[in-house]
């Protein structure tokens, strides 16, 4: 039985990660493929299309993610001291965490990193980016080591300074303990105005902690990439401006470039990874050692 391979429980409510990527999916809907009888506004409203087991992983999520619960997930995990290994094996974990007792999950995370990989690749993108696809969501596997869903995945955002309305949910805050400190709450909170996200502790989960994992191997547009692809407030809503330097604008280019790439590239052709797997670790040699720290 694999790890997670259980009934949905209360702290952990989604059958599998995949029901959150799906509901962004269809928050932000491929431009091409949206039905032209459909305006864009049905799309958006997800809170009446949005499952109750997504909603309860948003509630979940908005009500744990505090400036505190961050700073102790920072200091559990950006040690690295978990383990070594390679990025493939890394990969190999990952693709463990499946729940085959659910009939509605269309892909493994194997087929959503390769689909997301080769769609990357055969648009003709550098090769750390067709890289990054392939392991933008190794963070996952901090699934594997027990942590609950909303601490692994779910849109992020900064924490530490007032939670904009333009995030999925919003009224889930209220229960946040950071709601009851008025410090915290005001616009720029504990930060300052055009402080930089890299001084701004964004919401915990696979994102922040695969940043950390690849930081020393990857170019920086790449690191962009991993670190922010789930903060849809800023890079599909653009809220946190405030919190940007030019840098990092610039660097949002990146971030915007790589979304459609994680969000729009399943197709039922699922690549074999037995016909790819020599040429991704040759990739994976040209940019990391043999083993990494995590
Ligand atoms: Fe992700
Ligand atoms: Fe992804």
């Amino acid at each position: 039985m694999s790890l997670t391979n259980q009934p949905a429980n209360a702290g952990n409510p989604l059958n599998n990660l995949e029901e959150w990527d799906d509901f962004v999916e269809s928050r932000y809907p491929d431009p091409e493929s949206i039905n032209a009888q459909k305006k864009k506004e049905e799309f958006r409203d997800y809170r009446n299309t949005a499952r109750e087991c997504v909603k309860e992983f948003y509630r979940l999520n908005h009500l744990n993610q505090s400036l505190e619960f961050v700073k102790e997930k920072q200091k559990q995990f950006l040690g690295l001291n978990r383990m070594e290994m390679g990025i493939w094996e890394a990969v190999e974990l990952l693709n463990t965490l499946v729940d085959d007792s659910d009939p509605d999950i269309e892909l493994s995370q194997l087929e959503h990193l390769l689909q997301t990989s080769e769609a990357i690749r055969r648009d003709g993108h550098p090769d750390w980016m067709v890289l990054t696809g392939l392991i933008h969501d190794l963070g996952k596997i901090l699934c594997l080591w027990g942590e609950p869903q909303w601490a692994v995945v779910g849109d992020t955002f900064p924490v530490g300074c007032a939670f904009s309305d333009k995030i999925v949910f919003p009224e889930f805050f209220d229960d946040n303990p950071d709601k009851q400190s008025p410090g915290l709450q005001t616009k720029l909170g504990i930060y300052e105005e055009g402080c930089g996200l890299d001084a701004v502790n964004m919401s915990w989960g696979h994102d922040e902690y695969m940043y950390h994992v690849a930081k020393d191997y990857l170019p920086e547009p790449a690191l962009y990439m991993i670190r922010y692809h789930s903060f849809y407030p800023a890079h599909r809503e653009g809220e946190y401006d405030y919190l940007m330097t030019d840098h990092d604008r610039e660097m949002f280019k990146w971030v915007k470039l790589f979304n459609p790439y994680d969000l729009y590239s399943k197709s039922p052709d699922q690549p074999d990874p037995n016909d790819l797997k020599a040429y991704y670790q040759e990739l994976i040699a040209k940019y990391f050692p043999e083993k990494i720290r995590w």
